[in-house]
């Protein structure tokens, strides 16, 4: 059994808050920032399910017409984290991207904020660096894989997996709309390109999509109401990453991948009640609910990340089954994200915003002094051990 490691947390007594703007979170970990980020990102999301203090808050959310609004969270020793997130790819255009949303994050104890930020990108990255934490372990000699859905997931899978699994050499676009894969193909080629990989993007042009089922590795990425993947044409071995089924009535794998597959659940719980699992619970005889983000049901052949981190050996054995990750978001990995991101803002040291001092309502609406008395460090950043320094904040 492996030793639960000791959580990443921030024990900075500094005061005030972290504001950070998607653009600004693009500014600190792009360039020579990124790989370090993504792989402490993926040990501390490993960590992160062995933190005995971590708490999930109940997931909520409304649906309409297949947009959605969902508010999630968790709380630990350190930090308690809250995003509130919306998906709308009934209104997403090149102009509205589908995804929008602000992560909240409190120091435990006290509930003082330490961090609000923009979460399109940043949860972008945790997915597709979740991806990768389960399938280095779950998966061996993965040369080639197959995005269905090249949207920002999609796009982000692709670029992930093929900058932080070294064997990767191919990795192939499908959608049902041609241009997006041409447009994603495109980005993540220049992007790997920056990144010194060589590795080979090419679009599944076959109308059975039988590039896609030729691959070791697929990542399903689409906002599907319908499988779109057929356990009948899948190999055995095959790792399937079903990203897209995060929500009541979501569904991209069919139910012969179901009777022949293997499940790793990001969080248990949640994929039986939002998940794949919520369509395979009567075939593979599961129960209709479960009350924690850890455990295994059907006789082990469903196990959490969590519990298949422990315990690696119970999961092996069976080459020949497909393997399917059910990634729903377990609202772990973003704590995992904030505890990273945090523990890189302290070493460059980017500038926090000062909580607003406590004033009268007289001060606060009269003509007074600003309530917003943003001030900045004098301390000039330092460049982070391992890393180039990364440029300041527009705001320092
Ligand atoms: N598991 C998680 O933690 C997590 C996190 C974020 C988003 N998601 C989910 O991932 C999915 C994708 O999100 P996104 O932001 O990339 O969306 P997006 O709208 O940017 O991209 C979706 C892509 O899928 C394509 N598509 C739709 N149906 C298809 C089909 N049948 N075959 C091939 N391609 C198809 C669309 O053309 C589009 O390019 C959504 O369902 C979202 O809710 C999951």
């Amino acid at each position: 059994m492996a030793h639960p490691p000791k959580p990443l947390t921030h024990r900075s007594t500094a005061r005030g808050l972290y504001e950070l703007s998607e653009g600004e979170i693009a500014q600190l970990v792009r360039g020579e920032n990124l790989a370090p980020f993504l792989l402490e990102l993926a040990t501390e999301i490993e960590r992160t399910y062995h933190d005995a203090h971590l708490e999930p808050l109940a997931r909520t959310g409304w649906t309409k017409h297949g947009d959605a609004f969902e508010v999630m969270g968790c709380a630990s020793r350190d930090y308690t984290v809250v995003k509130a997130i919306a998906s709308n790819p009934s209104t997403a255009s090149q102009a509205v991207p589908t995804v929008s949303g602000y992560l909240y994050a409190v120091k435990t104890g006290t509930n003082q904020a330490v961090l609000r930020c923009d979460v399109p990108l940043l949860t972008a990255l945790r997915t597709a660096t979740s991806t990768f934490a389960v399938l280095r372990r779950a998966a061996s000699a993965v040369r080639t894989i197959a995005v269905v859905g090249a949207g920002l997931e999609g796009e982000t899978h692709a670029f992930v997996l093929a900058l932080l699994a070294g064997q990767v050499q191919h990795v192939i676009f499908a959608d049902v709309d041609s241009d997006k894969a041409e447009h994603s193909a495109h980005e993540v080629a220049k992007l790997l390109k920056l990144h010194e990989r060589s590795t080979k993007i090419s679009i599944s042009r076959s109308p059975g999509m039988d590039e896609v089922y030729a691959a070791d590795a697929i990542v399903t990425a689409t906002y599907g109401r319908a499988p779109i993947v057929q356990g009948r044409r899948v190999r055995p071995g095959t790792f399937i990453a079903a990203v897209g089924a995060d929500l009541e009535g979501k569904q991209e794998l069919d139910a012969d991948v179901y009777s022949k597959a293997k499940f790793l659940a990001d969080d248990l719980g949640q994929c039986l009640r939002q998940g794949e699992l919520q369509h395979a619970k009567d075939p593979l005889h599961l129960p209709s609910s479960h009350s924690s983000y850890l455990g295994a049901l059907g006789l082990g052949r469903v196990l959490s990340v969590g519990d298949f981190l422990s315990h690696q050996e119970r999961f092996s054995g069976r080459d020949e089954a497909i393997t399917v990750y059910d990634s729903t978001g377990f609202s772990g990995q973003d704590l995992a994200t904030v505890r990273v991101l945090l523990h890189m803002l302290g070493s460059v040291g980017w500038t926090r915003k000062r909580w607003p001092r406590a004033m009268s309502l007289w001060q606060r609406l009269s003509a007074g002094p600003s309530t917003d008395a943003t001030t900045h460090s004098s301390k000039q950043p330092r460049a982070r051990r391992g890393t180039r320094r990364v440029a300041r904040s527009a705001k320092t």
